[in-house]
């Protein structure tokens, strides 16, 4: 599968090229033996089509188990006509057709479903793209004027009835999930600048429904990812950021169902992601005539991005899919798109190793010793990464001062990092740092060389937030300038991964250096730029790899994530509060870039005591690292690590790379929540089980397993906990699946784990 994503707005011109044949018949034979799109083997899905009917003007995208379908009306806008399962082949659809005027007051233009729809006429509903021209005119009536289709991918060119404002509308369909990557480019060809006040990515138009059900996350620092749920009534509910950043309050995601009849894997689904790391929206909007629209992209408050003549403006990517097999199986194609397709080195992004990280050990407390101890600890363990966190450059003691000044502290690391480097390198493993490139504490030598360099309104106030403001990356001085020692950062030191991290959001979002009417382009140039010095670090130094962290989860979206490695998932680490946490992770995002640490007991969230065990089969669930203050450990807290560190490689791959199942979820309070991740190619399943607090003596809720292959057969071990004694040691899919498992779980916070390792039968051997 090619990958979709990383060079995203480095140039806004770029096309991506698409996906080769071979790739494609690669793809279809991996997807044929692994049974992908749906769990037990079934025949490979055709790749991506995409025809345009010239006779009705129907366009038609099949891909993998979702067809979508848009025409152009006799007014010569673009109509959705449908989004759904895949249709037959030799299906069709008639010419669209504008909606009639319903009443005087609900026009054609508000009522019809279009793909991409100019704020112009008479329309109500969310416009996708609305400008001010210098004259004062701001109505846009975008039309269609012609369209290109090369392999898997459609573009549409759209202009204005009378000025010269193109729009080309990019589809690009991904084969193996179907998921639809959605885009438009707007091109100034007047003669003079014109301001975009609002522009969109894209409309997702739903099929006409007074049942749907709207689930999206929100969260906030120590407490993200809460999955939300709730009708879509008539009205406008708007998802978004104002902060300048992805914000953990709400993630740019989107998942709709219709109520009843829908479960974790059954009934219908429609989902979304935008790929964009600043300020954001995404409406859902049910209309009067009970038509519910979806529209993503730039945030339009405080929009207003002026387009000088021949120039472009590149909205950010909406991703949008469709799984018939319920929110699990909308989760498992978002899951496998974003190995397949979005993060670096897709289709094969590397594996997550165990890490040390040194933060809940040490604070801003390191030194050269304390970290060479914690080192050997470490890796005694069997730690693949070790990570020094905050605190190791400038005048870093606490949170007040330093940030900005990235030179090695001289006191604290007298000769440099590199005997520190050198020390994890003889231990075999390689070395992490963090990093946190776009602030400056206010006490800093850059902030008084440079206090024009942050985002400021000139003779206001700059509030301070964990004492640091956010530099002005949309200045090609403080591009430079990040870029620049980053670069020497890697140059000079043997660094495999960088923690970069963001931890606070805009204030006072000013760029005083350019003219008045060019200022509120820092929202997008900002994102750019940080986008840009990503690409360019790799592309300069490939074997880095690195973390997107702000605080915990603060930066994560389908834009970071196609230029970055894993995420940091919350600063929250209490391991059964993680359970939640993850849990909601998981609708959006990939646990193969969840990272997950142990931690002390009690953990500081919440001064809660749970065994190691507890915390190990918690984060276990992810990509595993250790944050524990390893100098307070007990040798048999050392063992136990050991043991649970080298289960956890035999298990990594499935748990990184596999289709996920949330068994029983811990949302409305649980007392007990469940996972199974099955192995791509089959050949292994892993569960975990928890129980929060057992009751009256109820025993623990049957395990049935999913995803395996009925007629196989698999031999079962028990990673930890206790399952119960009249379990088979080996047994069919079949009685996996629908006799299940007992684990014998009593008491409080419990947890167990297993494994199912397939050893013959089955259809691969049929
Ligand atoms: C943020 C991160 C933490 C840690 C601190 C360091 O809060 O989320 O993991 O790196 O910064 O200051």
């Amino acid at each position: 599968m090619k990958k979709m994503h990383a060079e995203l707005f480095v140039s806004s011109r770029r096309r991506h090229s698409g996906f080769s044949l071979a790739q494609l018949c690669i793809l279809a034979l991996l997807l044929c033996l692994t049974g992908f799109i749906t769990p037990v083997a079934h025949a490979a899905p055709a790749p991506a089509s995409i025809r345009y009917d010239a006779a009705t003007r129907v366009f038609r995208i099949d891909a993998a188990g979702t067809t979508y379908v848009l025409g152009v009306n006799e007014h010569q806008q673009l109509q959705s006509l449908y989004w759904g399962p895949r249709l037959g082949a030799g299906d069709s659809f008639p010419q669209a057709k504008a909606m009639p005027e319903a009443a005087s007051f609900d026009l054609p233009v508000t009522t019809t479903p279009h793909e991409f729809v100019g704020w112009g006429g008479g329309l109500y509903v969310e416009p996708d793209l609305k400008i001010t021209f210098p004259d004062g005119n701001r109505d846009l009536a975008l039309k269609y004027v012609s369209h290109k289709i090369d392999g898997n991918k459609l573009d549409i060119v759209m202009k204005d009835i009378s000025r010269e404002v193109y729009v080309t509308l990019q589809y690009q369909a991904d084969a193996e999930t179907g998921i639809l990557r959605r885009s438009a480019e707007i091109e100034n060809r007047t003669d003079a600048p014109f301001t975009i006040e609002q522009a969109a990515a894209a409309t997702w138009n739903l099929p006409r429904g007074t049942d749907y059900r709207l689930r999206y996350l929100t969260g906030r620092w120590g407490a993200e990812w809460s999955v939300q749920q709730q009708p879509i009534h008539p009205g406008k509910t708007v998802l978004e950021s104002r902060r300048g950043t992805t914000g953990a309050q709400n993630n740019p995601w989107f998942a709709i169902d219709r109520e009843g009849g829908n479960d974790q894997e059954a009934g219908g689904v429609w989902f979304g992601a935008l790929g964009w790391s600043g300020s954001w929206q995404i409406s859902v909007e049910q209309d009067q005539l009970q038509q519910v629209r979806v529209t993503g992209g730039f945030n339009s408050f405080d929009f207003g991005y002026r387009l000088q003549k021949g120039e472009h403006l590149q909205t950010p990517y909406f991703y949008g899919g469709y799984s018939s097999h319920g929110i699990g199986g909308a989760s498992r194609l978002l899951h496998r798109f974003e190995i397949d397709s979005v993060l670096p080195h897709a289709p094969h992004p590397k594996l997550r190793p165990v890490l040390y990280n040194s933060w809940e050990a040490t604070g801003f407390n390191v030194n050269e010793s304390g970290q060479m101890e914690l080192a050997e600890k470490a890796a005694s363990i069997g730690v693949e990464r070790f990570v020094m966190d905050d605190g190791w450059f400038g005048q870093r003691k606490d949170d007040h001062a330093g940030l900005g000044d990235w030179y090695v502290n001289p006191q604290k690391f007298p000769h440099g990092l590199k005997p520190l480097i050198d020390k994890v390198h003889s231990l075999h493993m390689d070395f992490g740092l963090w990093v946190e490139p776009e602030m400056v504490n206010p006490d800093s030598d850059l902030y008084r060389k440079h206090p024009d360099w942050v985002l400021n309104f000139t003779g206001r106030p700059r509030t301070e937030a964990r004492n640091q403001l956010v530099l002005n990356l949309a200045r090609p001085d403080v591009r430079a300038y990040v870029f620049n020692f980053l670069d020497k950062l890697l140059n000079e030191n043997d660094i495999a991964f960088l923690k970069w991290d963001y931890n606070r959001n805009w204030s006072e979002p000013g760029w005083p250096a350019v003219a008045p009417e060019d200022q509120k382009k820092v929202y997008v140039d900002f994102i750019r730029n940080l986008y840009s010095i990503l690409a360019e670090l790799r592309a300069k130094h490939p074997s880095v790899e690195i973390e997107s962290c702000s605080g915990g989860a603060g930066r994560v979206d389908l834009g970071i994530l196609g230029l970055t490695d894993e995420v940091w998932t919350s600063d929250n680490t209490d391991a059964y509060d993680r359970l939640l946490i993850q849990n909601g992770f998981t609708y959006a995002y990939t646990p193969g870039v969840m990272m997950a640490w142990v931690t002390d007991s009690p953990t500081w969230v919440n001064q809660r005591t749970l065994s190691l065990e507890y915390r190990f089969l918690s984060s276990m669930q992810g990509s595993l690292g250790i944050g524990a203050n390893l100098s307070k450990w007990t040798p048999e807290d050392f063992a136990t690590a050991k043991k649970m560190v080298a289960q956890y490689k035999s298990i990594r791959e499935t748990v990184q790379r596999g289709s996920l199942y949330r068994l029983i979820t811990p949302e409305n309070n649980s007392e007990q929540s469940v996972t199974e991740s099955v192995s791509r190619d089959g050949s292994q399943a892993v569960t975990f089980a928890f129980l929060h607090s057992s009751r009256e003596g109820y025993p623990f809720p049957r395990i049935y397993l999913r995803g395996l292959d009925a007629d196989a057969t698999y031999r079962l071990s028990t990673l930890d906990g206790k399952l119960a004694p009249d379990t088979p040691a080996s047994a069919s899919g079949a009685y996996w699946m629908h006799r299940g498992v007992d684990a014998q779980l009593r008491g409080d916070f419990r947890a167990a784990a297993f494994t199912l390792e397939r050893v013959g039968g089955g259809t691969a051997e049929k």
